[in-house]
């Protein structure tokens, strides 16, 4: 592609440069989605307790939505604390409720001059007050924004998601309103907390895992998926564009030749 001055501006490397340059704009992911993984590592390695490493990890957050907002992207999705995460220790739990409470509050005003659109899947019920109204508020805030949607997904667990998704659809049979014979699989994304946002088509993980984690398991049935070694608080813009280009490489063909 060629670069806009704003895209090199913001990726300002030499590195990033040539990558932008390789890059086919009329071929870029229209939704990323990221299992951001490898904050704990990360802290450990610097000998430093574990929330270091998820503070670290919001500037990779940041960085990641400037990113997508300079190319257009039109939904970036991050898995930001899953159903599963609760069994960690309380304090490392209750510090990372907390650093959402202190990033919302501080970036809102960014997100909202970037034009993005927070939106947020997960059970939001069990989260604590004060995660939750920042979360709100955040939401509320950016609803009227029209560039990137971010979709952050908090106490997320795609297994859940698909449990409620079945229940309302057989609360709709058991009432009359749905017919067996009316269950398709585009009812069944639309009864998902996703329903309505296009499913992704780039999902990258870091940190050396190569596993969904029960992440958006309906949604990526066609997704390119991209692991790297790199952890999550190392993972830049840079780093995204090496990403990019890889997703250029393969040959999407949905099941067929
Ligand atoms: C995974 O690393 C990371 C998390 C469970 C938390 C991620 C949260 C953030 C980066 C903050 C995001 C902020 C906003 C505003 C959404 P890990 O702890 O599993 O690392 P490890 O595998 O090395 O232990």
């Amino acid at each position: 592609m060629n670069p806009t001055a704003s895209q090199l501006e913001w990726f300002e490397s030499d590195h990033a440069r040539a990558r932008l340059e390789a890059l086919d704009a009329q071929s870029l992911p229209q939704h990323i989605a990221i299992i951001m993984d490898g904050n704990g590592r990360w802290a450990r390695a610097k000998g430093k307790p574990r929330l270091f490493g998820h503070k670290a990890g919001v500037k990779s957050v940041r960085e990641m939505i400037a990113s997508c907002v300079e190319l257009g992207t039109g939904y970036l999705t991050i898995y930001s604390f899953s159903s599963e995460n609760w069994t960690r220790p309380e304090e490392e739990v209750s510090g990372i409720m907390k650093l959402f409470v202190e990033v919302l509050s501080r970036e809102v005003v960014n997100l909202n001059k970037q034009n993005v659109r927070v939106k947020l899947i997960g059970d939001l019920d069990d989260l604590p007050q004060s995660t939750r109204e920042a979360f709100d508020n955040c939401v509320a805030s950016t609803a009227e924004n029209t560039g990137l949607t971010l979709v952050v997904a908090l106490n997320y667990g795609a297994r859940q998601d698909l449990v409620h998704a079945t229940e309302a659809i057989a609360a709709d049979i058991k009432a009359g309103s749905l017919t067996p014979e009316d269950i398709t699989a585009q009812l069944i994304s639309d009864r998902l907390s996703t329903a309505g946002i296009p499913d992704p088509d780039f999902l990258i993980r870091t940190s050396g895992e190569t596993r969904l984690s029960n992440f958006l398991l309906y949604e990526t049935a066609y997704t390119e998926l991209y692991f790297t070694d790199i952890l999550w608080p190392d993972f830049g813009r840079d780093q995204l564009l090496d990403a990019l280009l890889s997703f250029q490489t393969r040959d999407r063909r949905y099941g067929g030749l």
